[in-house]
């Protein structure tokens, strides 16, 4: 932590100056975002905590259509809780990480029995709920009560490792650089401050070419100093991924299609999959159709679907079977038939998608 603690002292004298610096900057420059109130307004805390869930691992661009359509259809938090847990997902479909969209369902139920339906301001409460990590909950209180705090995700890291010229690589020198934003506190203006950092990281401090000369920043900024920023935050070689190989099985019938519920808990948890056989590390494809979810004519579909996933990638080769309209089975386990032009509705996550579209190329 010594790296750190030098950082802070650097800063201590000079963070009064950073703050002021950074919110008139805001002020003027502020991103215009769904979820944002207006300058000197309050922002809505179920606006907040929904696009705060929503942001997580995702960028801006892919969060602001699925926020408008959430908001669309469940403008309040009681709407929101009320909504049966299978509809939550069919919006989700297709955001990723869907474990997000299941806590925050189970997030929703625990503000209403546990809150009396309001979002907690301190951020112990909010950690205490599901989906809410220390990241978020900074972000919340910050932003939706301007309780004193900083949120630090990726884009404020690297603002901050620059600021403070922090040489030790990521992911260890994450603590490090989260005590350096505690060094900031208290502030003025905690819910603007965060967002200022997010927006300057979004737009200035950027990742390959920061934009030191638009910076308000820059008269304070170590890294600048050294002609470095560019090179911060330095970071710990990551691991190749791995590869991932599997068989699916698209089964028509009738203008339908079988689809199955992949298991609640684990990746893509209760989301809609065309069905899959096992996930194979350095695995081959079976060249017969063992792991067929029911007995039919299988051939195979020429083409592979490439998917990368946070810690691996997966590569799908496809099956298909159609049966005679008059010949559907009942369906097996967890599976149900959905019309081919009903799939559009479904909670099918990108790389089922994916498996569709090659599909409906085979037809
Ligand atoms: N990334 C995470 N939270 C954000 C927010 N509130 N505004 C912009 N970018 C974000």
């Amino acid at each position: 932590m010594a790296g750190a603690k030098a950082g802070a002292e650097t800063a201590s004298g000079d963070s009064g100056r950073i703050v002021a610096a950074l919110l008139a900057w805001y002020a003027q420059h502020r991103r215009d975002l769904p979820w944002r109130a207006p300058p000197g307004a309050r922002a809505d805390p179920y606006r907040v905590w929904l696009s705060e869930i929503m942001l997580q691992q995702t960028t801006v661009a892919a969060v602001i259509p699925y926020f408008h359509r959430f908001l669309d259809r469940w403008p309040d938090l009681g709407a929101f809780a009320a909504a049966p847990r299978e509809e939550v997902l069919k919006e989700w479909a297709g955001l990723g990480y869907y474990a997000r969209a299941r806590n925050l369902h189970a997030c929703a139920g625990a503000l209403v029995a546990r809150h009396g339906g309001e979002i907690p301001r301190q951020e112990s409460q909010l950690r205490a709920l599901p989906g809410i990590g220390p990241y978020t909950a900074a972000a919340i209180a910050a932003i939706a009560f301007d309780a004193q705090a900083v949120p630090v995700d990726g884009n404020i890291e690297r603002v901050l490792a620059r600021l403070f010229a922090l040489q030790a690589p990521l992911p260890a020198a994450k603590r490090e650089i989260a005590a350096l934003a505690r060094a900031f506190l208290p502030l003025s203006r905690p819910g603007d401050f965060a967002q200022g950092l997010m927006d300057l990281g979004a737009a200035v401090c950027t990742p390959k070419s920061p934009d030191c000369a638009r910076c308000p920043l820059a008269r304070h900024c170590r890294a600048r100093e050294l002609s470095i920023a560019g090179d911060l935050p330095r970071r710990a070689p990551r691991k190749a991924r791995p590869t991932r190989r599997a068989c699916a099985f698209w089964l028509e019938c009738g203008g339908s299609v079988l689809l199955r519920q992949r298991e609640d808990q684990g990746l893509l948890g209760a989301m809609m999959e065309v069905p899959t056989g096992a996930w194979v590390e350095d695995g081959g494809f079976a060249d017969h159709p063992r792991e067929a979810p029911l007995k039919a004519p299988w051939r195979r579909v020429e083409g592979l679907v490439r998917h990368t996933f946070t810690h691996f990638h997966l590569e799908i080769r496809l099956w298909r079977a159609d049966l005679p309209p008059g010949a559907r089975p009942g369906p097996p386990m967890r599976c149900r038939w959905v019309p081919v032009e009903e799939l559009a509705g479904e909670a099918l996550p990108s790389v089922m998608r994916k498996l569709a579209a090659l599909a409906a190329r085979s037809g």
